[in-house]
């Protein structure tokens, strides 16, 4: 019982990558389990900010080592770039990272695709583009490309023409053209090459650190909400995002899954198309924007916002078997009055306390108010310490959704934190 899962509990950006960074020094291993490039992780030290998107948000810690799993699709050119800006700032990942050679391969076509079809549908789900939704298709069909074959190219130019020739009719259909299988084994052999020293066998290492015993944090990408069989389906991400998805994404036994620790912010956001109960299309909503700096990580564009959904938190508990919550951006709330959090929905006369599962957009959030408090929280270090309100907010969290909070966030910075204690003990 030696690992921790690490999961988004709403819409993804809840702080995720600050949680795993504070969370990776009591771990020997850190593994991402799900998504892609569309992942934005953020870490701040002594002011100084980094966004990840493929690499494991332990990667700063030098005695950590970081694997990214077979349940992610990986864009190469990304990976490249982002172990070659760590490279820059003096950290060495040579030896401390690797990813699956069983993780599929963004291609050139999926980011094509993905664009193609946002803007045929008019952004309908807003997708990052990152290409996500094709790659996983692939995947599933069972005609994919995988890590490993980046270093086999006449394997990868075969898998290619297989496969460039199921997309010719789509793409034809969305009036793009496809890079030949040539074009694409030429630049992906390039890149497959400049990542050898990372491409490995990630199942042996996570396999290996089980029977030494090690600990080992699992970090997942998006959000509960945005799961492709728990969330708000068809306005979610293509993969499992949820803490079960932790198992065969990272090569792990649900036998060795200690606990699970879900991520929210202290208020909602979405980015993207697809419903939101609680949003806050008016000054308030702009209020907790500008406060947050809710723009996305990946994409820049300006997150949505609204007042916190517990019913969507419960549900997260429920799916995700929540042994505890870290909140985060606490210290965003204190430029309201008051507050409200949505402890239940109305459909057709009904109260509901988990969301259904379709028709969300018509529901009504029965709101409860409650006192803010106006004062800076990233000082503190402790729930304890926090003004009433604010640990009477908390309180109210826990006793809604039946879950322990462990972790509070107060700030964006490593150090801007309250009740950090070791997630393994
Ligand atoms: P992730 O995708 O879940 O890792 O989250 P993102 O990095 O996309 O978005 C979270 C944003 O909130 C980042 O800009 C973080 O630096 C910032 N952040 C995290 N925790 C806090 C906090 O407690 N307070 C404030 N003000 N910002 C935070
Ligand atoms: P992190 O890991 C927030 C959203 C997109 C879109 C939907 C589908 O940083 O929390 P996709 O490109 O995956 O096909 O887009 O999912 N989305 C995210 N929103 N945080 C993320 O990741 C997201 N990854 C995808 O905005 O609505
Ligand atoms: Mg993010």
């Amino acid at each position: 019982m030696s690992a921790v899962v690490v999961v988004g509990a709403q819409w993804g950006d809840e702080g995720k990558g600050k949680v795993v960074d504070l969370y990776a020094p009591y771990a020997e291993l850190v593994v991402r389990y799900a998504g892609g490039a569309n992942a934005g992780h953020t870490l701040v030290v002594g002011g100084e900010k980094l966004i990840l998107h493929l690499i494991p948000s332990g990667i700063l810690h030098e005695q950590t080592n970081c694997v990214v799993g077979q349940g992610t699709v990986i864009d190469p050119a990304v990976f490249l770039k982002e172990t070659e800006a760590l490279n820059v700032r003096g950290l060495d990942t040579r030896g401390r990272l690797v990813v699956s050679q069983r993780a599929h391969v963004v291609l050139p076509h999926h980011k094509l695709i993905d664009e193609l079809r946002e803007k045929r549908s008019g952004g309908a789900i807003g997708t990052t583009k990152r290409g996500i939704g094709p790659c996983y298709e692939d995947k599933v069909a069972r005609r994919g490309v995988r890590m490993g074959d980046l270093l086999n190219p006449e394997r990868l130019q075969s898998k290619l023409a297989a496969n460039l020739e199921c997309w010719r009719p789509v793409a034809e259909d969305l009036g793009g053209t496809l890079p030949t299988a040539e074009e694409i084994t030429a630049q992906y052999t390039d890149l497959g090459e400049a990542l050898r020293a990372y491409i490995g066998d990630a199942a042996a290492i996570v396999r290996a650190s089980i029977q030494a015993n090690e600990k080992i944090l699992l970090e997942g990408a998006q959000g509960t909400m945005l799961d492709i069989d728990n969330g708000t389906y068809p306005f979610v991400t293509s993969s499992n995002a949820v803490a079960g998805g932790a198992c065969a994404g990272a090569g792990i036994g649900p036998t060795h899954i200690k606990s699970a620790i879900g991520i929210a912010k202290a208020y909602t956001t979405r980015v993207g198309g697809g419903p939101f109960p609680t949003e806050l299309e008016d000054e308030t909503g702009q209020q907790l924007r500008d406060a947050g700096a809710e723009y996305g990580s990946t994409t820049g564009r300006p997150r949505r916002c609204g007042w916190l959904d517990l019913v969507a938190l419960r549900h997260a508990v429920a799916v995700n078997g929540l042994n505890e919550l870290a909140i985060t951006k606490l210290d965003v709330l204190n430029v309201l009055g008051e507050l409200k959090v949505c402890v239940a929905y109305e459909l057709d006369g009904e109260r509901l306390e988990y969301p259904p599962y379709e028709r969300i957009e018509d529901v009504t959030p029965i709101y409860e108010t409650l006192d803010g408090w106006d004062e800076e929280l990233a000082k503190y270090r402790s729930r304890a310490d926090l003004p009433a309100a604010a640990q009477r907010y908390l309180d109210r969290i826990e006793e809604e959704v039946g879950c322990r909070v462990g972790v509070v966030s107060v700030g964006p910075d490593r150090e801007d934190t309250a009740d950090l204690v070791d997630p393994f003990g």
